[in-house]
C-alpha cells in the first residue's frame, strides 16, 4: 500500500473550537490550555485530565473518556473533541456545577490538581449523570492530590449522587447536614457546629449547557471512514489506515513501527527511555480490532478495545451468565478495577496490554491461566496462539511474528469444576503498579477435589511474567488439601527463582507474597469447593475465612466541627466563618495563574539543566560542543559564567570543579523551545573523576560528617537517671525521609527589564526574598534591580524554601539580557505491660510545665485534646471491639492507637517572626492588600482578606489581593513554620487599623456615611489612603549552649484516635477511622484550618506507612515521580474522617487568639503508624512471638508483612 506523500490536515475541536493545522509530532502537550496542569508527565498524576469525545459511525454512538494528556499523542486527537477545564467553565461564562460545588466545599488549597479533579468529574457526569459513590471513587483513582487529604474533593462529588447527600454517619444515625440536629452548645460558648458548606446554595446540574459533539466531525468520521490518513511530522509519519487489509499492509511494509492505541506504553518508552519511532500505525479506526462478541464457548474481545471498555463489558456480561462460566471474567473484573487510574483505563487497550507484556501487568497471568486465545493476522494470512507463559516471556516460537498484529483476544467461559482466582498487592491499593500479581487456576476431576489441571502465573517476580508450571505438574492427581498446600508452596518457591539482589529489592517479602497468595487461592478453593458440594466438603474454620478476601475501599465519609462565631458579630464580617479560599473558583475554572502559566512573549527561551549522574566526584572536562550545533541551543552556562556569587558555601548554584550528589545542576542548556533545550542537555559530555561518597546516615557518623554544630539537650542527671531505672529498654528505629512532591514543578521565569540591571523573577517559591537575594548576588547587581514576584505556588511543603533561589540563579545568570523560562523538579510493646494510651497519658505534660529546653507550656488544652479524642473516637469501647475481632479473625487483624501532639510554631529567632503588609484604599473605595506571605495553599491570602476585611469594616468583596512581591513588600520572612498567617496577619491588622484612625474623624463627622462616601471626603482632604503594616515578631531566645529559653512563641496542641485492619497474608492496611481533636483557638477561618489539618494528617499518613525513599547503591535516587514513590490516595484516607476544633480555646499572643496549624496534622499521621503497631502486636501474640519488636517506618505493606511471622515467611528463610 502506497501512503500519500502529502500529510493530512490534522483536525480537532477544543472546547468546541476547531483546531486545524499541521503539528510538529513531537508536540508533547497537545492542548496547551494553561488550565491542564503539567505535573509528572507520566500519567501518573493526572493534574493533566482532559476529556475526548469520539464519534462512533458504524454505532452512531458519542463516546467520551477522560485522558492524561501528557501521553496523549496529538495525532490520535484527529476528529475528536478535546474539551479541557477551560471548556467546562469559566468566570467569564458560567461556572459548572462540579467547579462551582468544588470552590465552595473547600475542596482546593493550592489548586493544582484540581483542573485534573474537575475534569475526572465531569468525565463521569457526562457517561453517567447520576453516578454512584463507587464510580466517584474509581473515576478519582487516577488524580493525586498532596494538599487536602481528598475528604473535601470526596464530599463535593458526593452532591452528583443519586444518592443521599447526606453524611450518613455510620452507627450515628446523624446527618451532618441537618444541622438542627448536629448543632449543640458548647459548654461555655458559642454553638458547635457541623459542616463546612451549604448544599442548599448549589446550582442545579443542567446537561443542556454542555458542549454538544461537534456536527462537523461527525460528518468527518462518516466520510474518512473509507480513507487512510496520515500525518507526517519533522521526525515522525503516523498512518491511520481505516481495514484490516491496509493495517496489514502497512504492518508489512513497517514491521518495526508500534501500532500506537493508548501509547501508555510507547509514549513511556519514548520519554523515559528517549527511544524514537519514525513511523507509527494508528488502528483504532478499524472495526475488526473493536468487536465484541460472545460465542459459545466466551468472550471474543477486540485488541484495541480499552481497558475501561473491557472492564464494563465485562461487568454487563457477569450477571447474565451463570456463576460457573464466569469465574475468568470476575477474576479479570477484580484486576480491572485497581489497575492504574480511570484516565490510563480508558486510554490503555487490550492489545497493547497484552503486547507491551510488562512484568507487573496485572491481566496477563489471569488472561493465561484462563487459556485465553490470541488472534492473530498478517498480510500472509491469519492464526491463533494461545496467551500462555511462552508467549509472555516472549519466546519466538509462542510469540507474535514482526509482520503479525493481535485482531481479537478469546477468553474462555470456566467450567464448573474450574476455580481461578487473581491476586495483586501494590504499594498504594489503587493506581500502583503492582509489586507481585498472579492468576491461579485449578480444575479437578468432577465432583472431586483430585487435581486434573492446574496452572498458576506470578508477575513481578523478575522481568516477565513467570508461570511455576513444573510445580503445577507436579501437583496433578494430588489431592486439595494441605499436605498438598505445603508441597505446592515448597516447589513453588524452588521453580520461581529471585536473585537477593533482584532489581526491585524486597526480595523476601516477594517471595513471601508468592505462597501467601497461594495460601489465599487454596482456601478460596476449599471455600468455594464446599459451596459447590456441601455434602462433601466441610466450610472454612473461622480462623481460615479471614484469610479471604482483599480490602476495598469503601466510600470515606467526613466529619468537621467547630465552634461558631459570636452571634453577635456582624454578619459582614467573615472572621470565624467558613468563608472560600480565595482563589477557589479559579483554582477549579483552571484560571488561576501560577508561574509556568505566565504568557509567553517574544524572543523568550528555555532551559534545561545538566546533572550530575554521580554521587561525589571531581568535574574532569565539560563538554558542550555537540549541544551547540543542536538547532535552536542559544548557549551553554556553567559556573565559569556567573559573574558574582554562585549560590552559597552550602549549595552552589551551578557544580564548580566538584559534585557532591546526584543531580545536582552542572551547566544549563539555553534554546528556543523547551524541546531543543533538552535535546541539547543529551548532548553535554561530562568526564568526572569518582570520590568516595557518604550515602547513609550510618556512613556519615563513620566519617564523623555532620551538618553544622552538635545541639543537644539534656534535662537531669541522665547517667543517674539510667542507673536507677527498674528496666532498661534498648533498639534502634528508623524512620525515612519523605518527598514534598508538589505537584508544580520548580518553575522560573526571568525577564530583564532592558535597563539599569532591572530584572523581574516571577518564581514558584516559599521565600521570595531569598531569590532575590541570591540573583542580586550572583549577577552582581543591588537587590533593589532584582523584582521576584509570586502569585501563588502549586504546593510546597516545604520543598520550595531554599531550591528556588539557586534555580532562579540559574536561569538569571544564563541570559541577562533575554527572557528565560525553566521548569525543574526536585523532589523527609512496653515491657511494663500497661497499655498504651496509659503510658502516654502518664508521660504527657500536664497543666503548667517545662519543655525538654526549659520553656514553660501550660498543656491544659492538651490534656483537653486527649480527653475530647477519647470521649469522641470512643476509644475505649472500640478498643474492646477490637480485641474481640482479633479473637475471631487470625489472619486480619485491627488495631487502635491514640496520640497526643504538641507542636512547636514558628522559630527560634525573633526575627524570623517579622512581617510586613502594605494596604492601599482607592478612591471607589476598593481596597488592595498586600502582605510578604506567599500562598501555597494554606489560604494565607484568604485570611488576610478577612483581617482587612474585619478591620476596615468593610465586605470581603472590596478587598483584593494580587501577588507577593519584592517591591511592594521588601525582605520579607520565608513562608513556613505554620507562622505565616499569624504574623502576616498582625501586619496586615496593624496597616489595616493605621488607615481606620486615620478615616476615624471623617467617620465620626458622616456617620450614617457609606464606606465610599468617607474615602471620597478622605482624598478630597489629602488623607493618605495607603498604609504599611508591621509586626516586630515573638520574642524568642533559646539558647543552646545552656539548653535553656524559650524556643518557640507557641505551641498547637491535639490527639488522634486511628484504627486500621491489617492483611496479615500481604501486608494491606486499611485506615478504618480517625478522630483528631485539634487545639485551633480561635480559627479565623475554620474551612481552611480544618483542610489544613486534614491534608496534613494524610501526608503524615503517607510519611508514616507508605512514602518510601530509595537509592541505588551510587547513591542515585530510585524513586522520582508517581511511578516509583506512592503517595497518599483516595483509597488511603480513613473510611470515617472526623475532625474537631477544640471549643473556648484562646491564644492571647496571636491575632484574633488564633493558632497557625499548617503543619501540625503531619505529625497526627502516626496514629495510624502505632495503629497497625497495634495490630500487629496483636498477630505475634497470637502467633507466640512475646518478645520485643522494632517497627521501622514508614510501616510499608512490606514491613507489615514481614513482621506478621508465619509458616510462609519461616518457608521463605529456608527454600
Ligand atoms: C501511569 C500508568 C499506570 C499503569 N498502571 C498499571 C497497573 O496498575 N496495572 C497494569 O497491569 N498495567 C498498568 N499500566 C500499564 C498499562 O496497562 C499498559 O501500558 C497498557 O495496557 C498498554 O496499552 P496501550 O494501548 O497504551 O499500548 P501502546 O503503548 O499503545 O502499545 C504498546 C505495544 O503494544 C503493541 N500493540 C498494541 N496493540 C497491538 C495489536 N493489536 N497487535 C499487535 N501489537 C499491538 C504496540 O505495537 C506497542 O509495542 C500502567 C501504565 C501507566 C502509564
Ligand atoms: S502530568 Fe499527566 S498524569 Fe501527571
Ligand atoms: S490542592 Fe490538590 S495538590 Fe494542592
Amino acid at each position: 500500500m502506497a501512503c500519500s506523500t502529502q500529510s493530512d490536515a490534522l483536525v480537532f475541536f477544543v472546547n468546541g473550537r476547531k483546531n486545524q493545522q499541521l503539528f510538529s509530532l513531537t508536540a508533547a502537550f497537545a492542548v496547551r490550555l494553561s488550565g491542564t496542569k503539567y505535573g509528572c508527565g507520566i500519567g501518573g498524576c493526572g493534574a493533566c485530565t482532559v476529556m475526548i469525545s469520539t464519534y462512533e459511525p458504524t454505532s452512531k454512538k458519542i463516546m467520551h473518556y477522560p485522558a492524561n494528556s501528557c501521553l496523549l499523542p496529538i495525532c490520535s486527537l484527529h476528529s475528536s473533541a478535546v474539551t479541557t477545564v477551560e471548556g467546562v467553565g469559566s468566570t467569564k461564562t458560567r461556572v459548572h456545577p462540579i467547579q462551582e460545588r468544588l470552590a465552595k466545599c473547600h475542596g482546593s488549597q493550592c489548586g493544582f490538581c484540581t483542573p485534573g479533579m474537575v475534569m475526572s468529574m465531569y468525565a463521569l457526569l457526562r457517561n453517567h449523570p447520576e453516578p454512584s459513590m463507587e464510580q466517584i471513587t474509581a473515576a478519582l483513582d487516577g488524580n493525586l492530590c498532596r494538599c487536602t487529604g481528598y475528604r473535601p474533593i470526596i464530599d463535593t462529588y458526593k452532591s452528583f449522587t443519586g444518592e443521599t447527600a447526606c453524611c450518613q454517619l455510620r452507627g450515628t444515625g446523624q446527618c451532618c447536614l441537618d444541622k438542627e440536629d448536629v448543632c449543640s452548645s458548647s459548654d461555655k460558648g458559642n454553638q458547635m457546629h457541623s459542616g463546612l458548606c451549604n448544599p442548599e446554595e448549589f446550582q442545579p446540574v443542567d446537561p443542556t449547557q454542555e458542549f454538544i459533539f461537534p456536527p462537523e466531525l461527525m460528518r468527518m468520521a462518516q466520510e474518512q471512514q473509507k480513507r487512510t490518513l496520515v500525518f507526517r511530522g519533522e521526525r515522525t509519519t503516523w498512518i491511520s489506515p481505516t481495514n484490516l487489509r491496509e493495517l496489514l499492509e502497512l504492518k508489512a511494509m513497517y514491521p518495526k513501527a508500534p501500532l500506537i492505541v493508548g501509547n501508555t506504553s510507547v509514549g513511556l518508552e519514548m520519554k523515559r527511555d528517549g527511544v524514537h519511532h519514525p513511523v507509527f500505525i494508528h488502528p483504532t479506526r478499524i472495526p475488526d480490532l473493536h468487536v465484541v462478541s460472545n460465542t459459545n464457548n466466551g468472550l471474543v474481545i477486540g485488541a484495541a478495545c480499552s481497558l475501561a471498555q473491557l472492564r464494563d463489558i465485562l461487568m454487563k456480561v457477569v450477571p447474565e451468565l451463570p456463576e460457573e462460566k464466569t469465574k475468568i471474567f470476575r477474576a479479570l473484573l477484580q484486576q480491572l478495577k485497581t489497575l492504574a487510574g480511570e484516565q490510563i483505563r480508558s486510554l490503555a487497550s487490550l492489545g497493547g496490554h497484552i503486547v507491551s507484556r510488562g512484568s507487573t501487568w496485572d491481566l496477563n497471568p489471569v488472561l493465561a491461566v484462563g487459556n485465553s486465545v490470541l488472534s492473530l493476522a498478517s498480510k500472509d494470512g491469519t492464526r491463533q496462539i494461545p496467551l500462555n507463559d511462552q508467549f509472555l516471556a516472549g519466546y519466538e516460537n509462542a510469540d507474535l511474528k514482526p509482520k503479525e498484529i493481535i485482531v481479537s483476544v478469546f477468553i474462555p467461559y470456566s467450567k464448573k469444576d474450574d476455580f481461578v482466582s487473581a491476586f495483586r498487592q501494590a504499594e498504594r491499593r489503587r493506581n500502583a503498579v503492582s509489586v507481585v500479581n498472579s492468576g491461579m487456576r485449578v480444575l479437578f476431576k468432577p465432583n472431586t477435589d483430585i487435581i486434573m489441571d492446574m496452572n498458576i502465573l506470578y508477575g513481578g517476580t523478575g522481568p516477565i511474567t513467570v508461570s511455576a508450571r513444573k510445580s503445577c505438574q507436579r501437583l496433578i492427581g494430588r489431592q486439595w488439601n494441605e499436605q498438598m498446600l505445603d508441597e505446592a508452596c515448597k516447589l513453588v518457591l524452588g521453580e520461581i527463582s529471585l536473585s537477593p539482589s533482584a532489581p526491585g529489592g524486597k526480595v523476601e517479602y516477594r517471595r513471601t507474597l508468592l505462597v501467601s497468595f497461594l495460601f489465599k487461592f487454596y482456601l478460596e478453593v476449599l471455600y468455594g469447593l464446599n459451596k459447590m458440594y456441601p455434602a462433601k466438603f466441610p466450610d472454612l474454620s473461622k480462623k481460615n475465612l479471614s484469610a479471604l478476601g482483599a480490602f476495598h475501599s469503601e466510600v470515606p465519609q467526613g466529619m468537621q466541627t467547630y465552634q461558631d462565631v459570636d452571634p453577635v458579630q456582624p454578619p459582614q464580617d467573615p472572621v470565624g466563618r467558613p468563608i472560600m479560599h480565595q482563589s477557589g473558583v479559579k483554582h477549579a475554572t483552571g484560571e488561576a495563574v501560577y508561574c509556568n502559566d505566565i504568557r509567553a512573549v517574544d524572543e523568550e527561551l528555555f532551559l534545561a539543566v545538566v546533572t550530575s549522574s554521580r554521587a561525589h566526584a571531581k568535574i574532569v572536562t565539560i563538554d558542550v560542543s555537540e549541544a551547540l550545533k543542536v538547532p535552536g541551543v542559544v548557549d551553554v552556562v556553567t559556573a565559569e559564567d556567573v559573574p558574582g556569587k554562585n549560590g552559597t558555601d552550602d549549595e552552589q548554584a551551578y557544580a564548580k570543579d566538584e559534585v557532591i550528589c546526584v543531580g545536582q545542576i552542572v551547566c544549563a542548556v539555553v534554546a528556543e523551545s523547551a524541546v531543543q533545550a533538552k535535546q541539547g542537555v543529551e548532548k553535554v559530555k561530562i568526564e568526572y573523576e569518582d570520590l568516595e561518597p557518604i550515602l547513609t546516615i550510618e556512613d556519615a557518623i563513620k566519617h564523623n560528617s555532620y551538618f553544622g554544630k552538635e545541639k543537644k539537650i539534656e534535662q537531669g542527671n541522665i547517667e543517674e537517671g539510667f542507673k536507677s531505672a527498674d528496666e532498661i529498654i534498648e533498639g534502634e528505629i528508623h524512620i525515612g525521609g519523605q518527598e514534598h512532591f508538589y505537584l508544580e514543578t520548580n518553575s522560573v521565569l526571568v525577564v530583564p527589564r532592558g535597563e539599569d540591571n532591572e530584572m523581574d523573577v516571577h518564581v514558584s517559591t516559599q521565600d521570595a526574598a531569598r531569590v532575590q537575594e541570591f540573583v542580586a548576588l550572583a549577577l552582581d547587581v543591588q537587590s533593589s534591580k532584582i523584582m521576584c514576584h509570586t502569585k501563588r505556588v502549586g504546593g510546597a511543603f516545604g520543598g520550595k524554601i531554599t531550591k528556588p533561589a539557586i534555580f532562579a540563579v540559574v536561569a538569571a545568570v544564563a541570559i541577562p539580557n533575554l527572557r528565560i523560562r525553566g521548569p525543574f523538579r526536585g523532589f523527609v510493646a512496653t515491657q511494663t505491660g500497661l497499655p498504651q494510651e496509659k503510658i502516654r497519658e502518664i508521660n504527657m505534660y500536664k497543666e503548667v510545665n517545662l519543655t525538654p529546653f526549659k520553656e514553660e507550656l501550660d498543656a491544659t488544652n492538651l490534656v483537653k485534646c486527649w480527653k475530647e479524642c477519647m470521649e469522641k473516637s470512643e476509644y475505649y469501647s472500640r478498643k474492646t471491639a477490637v480485641e474481640e475481632f482479633n479473637k475471631q479473625n487470625y489472619w486480619k487483624k485491627k488495631g487502635i492507637a491514640i496520640i497526643p501532639m504538641k507542636f512547636s510554631v514558628g522559630f527560634n529567632a525573633t526575627q524570623y517572626h517579622q512581617a510586613a503588609a502594605l494596604v492601599h484604599i482607592y478612591t471607589d473605595g476598593s481596597v488592595l492588600v498586600t502582605h510578604g506571605g506567599i500562598e501555597l495553599g494554606q489560604g494565607i491570602h484568604t485570611k488576610m482578606l478577612q483581617i482587612a476585611s474585619r478591620e476596615l469594616k468593610v465586605p470581603l468583596s472590596y478587598v483584593h489581593f494580587c501577588e507577593t512581591s519584592t517591591i511592594t513588600v521588601p525582605n520579607a520572612i520565608v513562608t513556613a513554620g505554620s507562622i505565616g498567617s499569624d504574623v502576616n496577619g498582625k501586619a496586615v491588622q496593624n496597616a489595616c487599623q493605621i488607615l481606620r484612625k486615620r478615616l476615624e474623624p471623617i467617620i465620626n463627622k458622616n456617620p450614617e456615611g457609606k464606606w465610599e462616601d468617607w474615602i471620597t471626603e478622605a482624598y478630597d482632604q489629602s488623607v493618605s489612603l495607603s498604609a504599611t503594616g508591621y509586626f516586630r515578631g515573638y520574642m524568642v531566645n533559646m539558647n543552646w549552649d545552656t539548653g535553656e529559653g524559650q524556643a518557640f512563641p507557641y505551641f498547637v496542641f491535639g490527639a488522634a484516635c486511628s484504627e486500621v485492619e491489617i492483611d496479615c497474608l500481604t501486608g494491606d492496611h486499611k485506615n478504618i477511622r480517625t478522630d483528631i481533636v485539634m487545639d485551633a483557638c480561635f480559627s479565623i477561618n475554620p474551612a481552611v484550618d480544618i483542610g489544613q489539618i486534614e491534608g496534613a494528617f494524610v501526608q503524615g499518613v503517607g510519611l508514616y506507612t507508605m512514602e518510601e525513599i530509595k537509592f541505588s547503591p551510587e547513591g542515585e535516587q530510585y524513586t522520582l515521580g508517581p511511578d516509583t514513590y506512592k503517595i497518599p490516595a483516595v483509597c488511603d484516607i480513613p473510611e470515617q474522617f472526623r475532625v474537631y476544633l477544640l471549643p473556648n480555646s484562646r491564644n492571647p499572643i496571636a491575632i484574633y487568639s488564633a493558632k497557625g496549624i499548617g503543619e501540625a496534622g503531619l505529625f497526627l499521621g502516626c496514629s495510624v503508624f502505632f495503629a497497625i503497631w497495634d495490630a500487629v502486636a496483636a498477630v505475634r501474640k497470637e502467633r507466640g512471638l512475646t518478645g520485643t519488636f522494632t517497627l521501622n517506618s514508614p510501616l510499608t505493606i512490606e514491613r507489615i508483612r514481614m513482621a506478621c511471622a508465619d509458616n510462609f515467611t519461616e518457608m521463605v528463610m529456608v527454600f
